[in-house]
């Protein structure tokens, strides 16, 4: 794969809104290696939000106890009853806390096998933020792109 013209969505689930702001920084470092970006939030769209795109990144915070966010359920629901993405690549930004030991970045885990069982490949090891290390979630995630970004392109 190379950026030159990857039709690249970025996904995000929030509760709060940070994850969105992660999802900014992961837009503008891949956009700036040439990857053609368009992010959405997942209010509201099906498994066919993802058809037009050659690379899928998620960026989900978790909440709950390891649950999807709420306006990221319904994608996810129709995803995991199953969903042909066979020949799509994907990321995964993950936010959480590991003060919920038991369920650090759970949504992420579970987006992760779910894009796997249908069929798609994952790129890059998922990064998981913990909220409670002090380090800013933004600027992980531009970080985390732009790493992965110009190795791939
Ligand atoms: C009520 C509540 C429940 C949460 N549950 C989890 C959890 O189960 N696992 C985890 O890793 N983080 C959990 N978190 C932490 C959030 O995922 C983390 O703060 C994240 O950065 C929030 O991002 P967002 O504002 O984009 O939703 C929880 C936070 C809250 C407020």
């Amino acid at each position: 794969m190379s950026s030159g013209n990857t039709r690249t969505g970025i996904f995000v689930a929030t509760m709060t809104g940070l994850a969105d702001m992660c999802g900014e920084e992961v837009e503008i470092a891949l956009s700036g290696a040439g990857f053609d970006c368009e992010r959405q939030l997942m209010d509201g769209l099906d498994a066919s939000a993802f058809e037009p795109f050659d690379l899928i990144v998620v960026v989900t915070s978790t909440y709950g106890h390891g649950e999807i966010p709420d306006n990221g359920q319904a994608l996810f629901a129709a995803v995991e009853a199953g969903y042909d993405l066979s020949g799509k690549n994907y990321a995964i930004f993950s936010l959480g806390d590991r003060t919920y030991a038991d369920t650090f970045c759970a949504a992420g885990d579970r987006w992760d096998a779910a894009l796997t069982a249908c069929g798609a490949r994952r790129i890059v090891e998922i990064e998981r933020h913990d909220a409670s290390s002090g380090t800013l979630a933004e600027d992980v995630a531009g970080e985390w792109a732009a790493g992965w970004a110009t190795q791939i392109g």
